[in-house]
């Protein structure tokens, strides 16, 4: 791709499609290798474009058969990306554009589009997939009903909205809800169905099917179960009903993402919808509940009211995940929810924002849209709206929401409607906070404190990071919630908001008798790195007398930090206080059991590489691992007591249930398991293995064998038992790859990838092997770069298969500037082979030039 860079599109580029779109029919004739798409379009002109236009669709790798316009046979100019319709060849006025095109699903690979994934047709629209199946504006602005008819002799043929009739080898489709193509959905294939119902508050009854393989019925009662809830919590909380009298899950084995918002017939991953005790984790369910709930609110929130364009995602994904994680922090703990979700977000988000992929939550600029679906758009996307509603306030959020809904519904918005909505429902003034959209990187914010007569003063200076494109950055609106606590424990200032909107400014807290151990970003209340260096002693203060349990959380991860880059950077770790306060976290039994693990779990290798690189260090991946897994050692020694007291203690009784209670006291236990297995010689989980009838505690038991160097007989046995059920096979083929240790971390996925059953095609299977490489921190960093050099060869080989997939797989090099010299230039010289490769993707060139500086 290197003659002809593409070409960007540009935010400031935008203008309306001069035609509207009365409706649409389409009719598809169903065939692996050449299936029929007839399609009959009414335009109109669109009053907001006057004058004449061209008529231009969108449309790749069609055969176009026939075309005509009111009935007229019409020859459009062709080229790459659509076709070309004179104004001077059209009627004045309205028209209605027919056309016939042949494509073939079963050739399509890049599972955008119409494919097929075992036998079955599905459908990938989002975010321009429909121009791989008829020509069309395939643009989120031009929205229009949709009817449709297919014909194929599989038993089940699924559209979007309601279903109008069926016969012997067809079957019709209503959705009378206006749409973008992006929303288009159609499924076809020999299903079973799993069937409830929902009656909404108004008394509308919905029929709700759950679509799987024959066989994987009985995994299906807790995406339903979810599913329900989701539907009821968004009528109780948001006022929202749903509004199509079928409401359609499918789910498909070969999926790029983690599932799609189709009206009325979403699609899903089947890892997101599949579960039973005996196959899926605790963290599946969790997954699942919250997945099922995402792509539900996307009714609303993405479907009812979608985006004007693709820099607008942010609109509907970042204002979906926060609702999923409302919904989340409802059905489960909310303290906890926060940890987890704040652990992602650092996690997958800082790292994004500090590295060249940096982008503002609203981009101005893409090559490929499908490269945006990131951590910046979806996780900070929300964070920016959490925001929103502390400084509006629950009652202003909410009636901010209602007025969203009133004067948008049925409109493609942008960012500037949304803003405006919350402007007018509170008074409130936003455009300093406009810039959490516009502005990347993750501001730092330093405290200094003074102590004068009873005067508290805090003060804040808030810096942003140059990011790529973007040097200067204005100080943001920051919400800081900050609660005092006095030296003798009792909170003498509950949790107040700060609204920092300066570069530096100052906060007093008057009255005090002594001086106060700050609690500052309780339940981080804003998406920022917090720059308060702190010590031991007060950590550990805070982490026994915090009330705001997200930060009690926060000080005993700050303290674990700390030891941890001491020992790696200098060699020196006392912990003792450390291990001590994890010690009293770990056995105060008033504390939520989830929270217990969360507190007993270490920051990862890669959070400690990003901390090391944030204090200006060079992270070595060798040492970060011997460091991290020395301190693991001395607390598994040091606490063995009450490790091995609460591993027995939190056992729990038959049957399994998936919710958050049993699952926290598993979460406890397995990290209990963790320790202990650092010195029990893997006696515990050789035993748990053995007698587990749950997949949490089957896996869990796998990964410590592994970690310990053994398990091979437990390998061999988990395979014996879960051949052919592809999801439990994905674990088995993950689990060994990121548990193997560094030196192996390679071969051991180099000799997984020659195993029959790794079918590199799917995406769910290419994952488990290359995704667990590149989360094996020491393993994929190791000094030999033969984790690189693999992981990269499986890129040039997948690209051509599937782009987008391969493109997203580039970003586990988006750190790459933080390592050493030697890593550094054998990452680069990996990168410069994959941007060589010949015919590489539009999606991954925009990936690897901008993983590499050179900007997309
Ligand atoms: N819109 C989907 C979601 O977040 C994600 C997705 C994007 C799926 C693009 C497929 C393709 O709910
Ligand atoms: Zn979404």
């Amino acid at each position: 791709m290197k003659d002809a860079a593409p070409q960007p599109t540009l935010l400031a580029d935008y203008t309306p499609y001069p035609f509207r779109i009365g409706g649409v029919d389409l009719t598809f004739r169903l065939a692996p290798k050449s299936t029929r798409v007839i399609a009959r379009i009414d335009f109109a002109p669109n009053p907001d474009r006057p004058g004449r236009h061209d008529l231009r669709l969108h449309g790749e790798g069609l055969k176009l058969m026939s075309a005509k316009i009111d009935g007229r046979k019409v020859k459009p100019a062709r080229d790459a990306e659509g076709l070309t319709v004179a104004a001077a060849a059209l009627p004045e006025g309205a028209f209605t554009w027919e056309a016939e095109v042949e494509i073939a699903p079963a050739r399509n690979t890049a599972l955008e589009g119409l494919y097929m994934s075992n036998g079955m047709y599905c459908t990938q629209c989002e975010a321009e997939g429909f121009r791989k199946i008829t020509f069309y504006p395939d643009r989120p602005d031009v929205m229009a009903p949709f009817r449709v008819r297919i014909e194929s002799d599989l038993p089940v043929l699924l559209s979007n909205g309601n279903p109008v009739a069926q016969g012997e080898g067809w079957a019709e489709w209503h959705d009378p809800w206006p749409k973008p193509s992006y929303l288009f959905a159609l499924v076809a294939g020999d299903l079973a169905a799993v069937s409830d119902s929902f009656t909404t508050r108004s008394g509308r009854e919905v029929a709700l099917n759950i679509w799987v393989r024959a066989g994987d019925e009985d995994r299906c009662a807790y995406a339903m179960d979810s599913l329900k809830r989701a539907m009821k919590w968004d009528e109780d909380v948001y006022g929202r009903e749903y509004d199509l009298d079928v409401f359609n899950i499918v789910a498909v084995d070969d999926f790029n993402m983690g599932a799609m918002e189709n009206k009325g017939l979403n699609i899903f991953n089947s890892r997101l919808v599949l579960a039973s005790p005996e196959t899926a984790t605790d963290g599946d369910f969790e997954r699942i509940e919250s997945v099922i709930a995402h792509e539900y609110f996307h009714n609303w929130t993405g479907n009812r009211i979608t985006c004007r364009d693709w820099f607008q995602l942010c609109l509907k994904e970042g204002l979906t995940v926060f609702r999923d994680q409302q919904f989340s922090a409802h059905m489960r703990s909310a303290a906890v929810k926060r940890i987890e979700d704040v652990l992602t977000l650092r996690a997958r988000q800082f790292r994004e924002d500090m590295g060249p992929l940096a982008h503002p939550v609203r981009p101005d600029r893409y090559i490929e849209i499908n490269n945006f679906y990131t951590a910046t758009v979806y996780e900070k996307g929300a964070e920016v709206i959490r925001m929103l509603k502390l400084l509006v306030g629950d009652e202003g959020y909410r009636k901010a929401l209602d007025l969203y809904f009133e004067r948008h519904d049925g409109q493609a918005a942008t960012i500037e409607d949304w803003l405006k909505v919350f402007e007018d429902a509170t008074g409130r003034d936003l455009a300093q906070f406009n810039r959490w959209y516009t502005d990347a990187g993750t501001p730092r914010l330093s405290v200094r404190e003074t102590w004068q007569d009873g005067t508290y003063t805090l003060t804040f200076a808030q810096h942003t990071p140059p990011t790529p494109g973007q040097d200067e950055k204005p100080p943001r609106v920051i919400p800081i919630a900050v609660g005092l606590i006095n030296p003798n424990g009792d909170e003498v200032v509950p949790t107040t908001l700060l609204e920092m909107t300066e570069a530096e400014q100052s906060f007093r807290f008057e009255g005090l008798a002594s001086r106060p151990v700050p609690s500052i970003l309780r339940g981080f209340s804003a998406p920022v790195v917090l720059e308060r260096q702190a010590d031991a002693a007060e950590r550990a203060f805070l982490l026994a007398h915090d009330t705001d349990p997200f930060n009690r959380w926060e000080a005993g991860r700050a303290l674990a930090r700390d030891v941890l880059t001491g020992l790696i950077a200098e060699e020196r770790a006392p912990a003792g206080e450390y291990v001590e306060a994890l010690g009293r976290m770990l056995t105060d039994e008033g504390l939520d059991p989830a929270f217990r693990a969360l507190c007993l779990r270490l920051p990862s290798e890669d959070d400690l590489a990003q901390a090391l690189h944030d204090a200006g260090l060079t992270p070595d991946p060798d040492r970060i691992h011997a460091g991290r897994e020395g301190l693991a050692t001395q607390i598994a020694r040091q606490l063995q007591k009450p490790l091995a007291a609460i591993f027995a203690q939190m056992e729990t009784p038959p049957p399994y249930r998936p919710d958050a209670g049993p699952a926290g006291r598993r979460a406890l236990r397995l990290a209990c398991l963790g320790l202990l297995n650092r010195t029990d010689h893997g006696t515990r989980a050789a035993a748990l293995f053995a007698q587990a009838d749950n997949m949490t505690e089957s896996a869990a038991a796998l990964a410590c064998l592994i970690d310990g160097g053994r398990g091979a007989r437990e390998i061999g046995a988990f395979y014996e038992r879960w051949q052919g059920n592809r999801l439990v096979i994905d674990k088995w083929f993950a689990l060994q790859v990121a548990h193997a240790a560094p030196e192996m971390a390679a071969q051991v996925a180099a000799r997984l990838s020659e195993h029959p059953d790794f079918e590199w095609k799917n995406p769910n299977r290419f994952r488990a092997l290359l995704g667990a490489l590149a989360a094996n921190h020491a393993g994929f960093h190791h000094i030999s770069g033969a984790a690189y050099r693999f992981y990269v060869d499986w890129l040039i080989r997948l690209d051509p298969v599937n782009p987008q997939t391969t493109a997203r797989m580039t970003t586990a090099f988006e750190t790459w500037t933080r390592y050493d010299g030697d890593r550094k230039s054998m990452i680069r010289a990996e990168l410069e082979r994959l941007a060589a490769t010949p015919e590489l993707s539009r999606d991954s060139f925009e990936m690897v030039s901008r993983i590499l500086g050179a900007d997309g």
